[in-house]
């Protein structure tokens, strides 16, 4: 079983739902990796675990994923997902996709670089990281969900 790191929401005063019913027909998603690269798999399985449909992907050429689906310079992560409309970039966790579900007008979700601690990446509770949003429109990416340690 993971800890979950304790999530401070950036911004407005949204709460979770404290765990959103599973639809009857799971979500798809699809999850470019390259196969060499253990924490991309390990994203991968939490996402099947939390009742994704994952369809996966293995590439040789992530950079070109990347570029199609226009993921901003500095936003980059390690494996790159795609979620209804919406892409994912690195190890972006599971509260935050839920959130995502809730279809803000955006483009995407990104985890720059390979944080520790993150899903995929040990999700040990202890990590410190922040979620980006990426706007539809021409605007800077914005912090979207502020991951913190859990305290205690
Ligand atoms: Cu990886
Ligand atoms: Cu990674």
């Amino acid at each position: 079983m993971h800890r979950r790191s304790f999530i401070v929401m950036a911004g407005t005063a949204l709460a979770f739902p404290g765990g959103r019913a599973h639809a009857t027909v799971p979500t798809k998603m699809t999850v470019y990796r390259d196969p060499n690269c253990g924490c991309c798999h390990e994203w991968a399985k939490a996402m099947g675990s939390a009742g994704y449909s994952v369809d996966v992907h293995d590439t040789d050429d992530l950079a070109a994923v990347k570029a199609r689906l226009a993921v901003p310079p500095g936003m980059e992560g390690c494996h790159t997902a795609v979620v209804e409309e919406y892409y994912l970039e690195g190890h972006v966790p599971l509260e935050a996709v839920e959130r995502l579900l809730e279809r803000p007008h955006i483009r995407g979700l990104a985890v720059p670089g390979m944080p520790p601690g993150s899903l995929g990446m040990g999700d040990d509770g202890k990590a410190a990281y922040d979620v980006y949003a990426i706007p539809s429109g021409a605007g800077a990416p914005y912090v979207f969900m502020e991951v913190r340690p859990r305290k205690g």
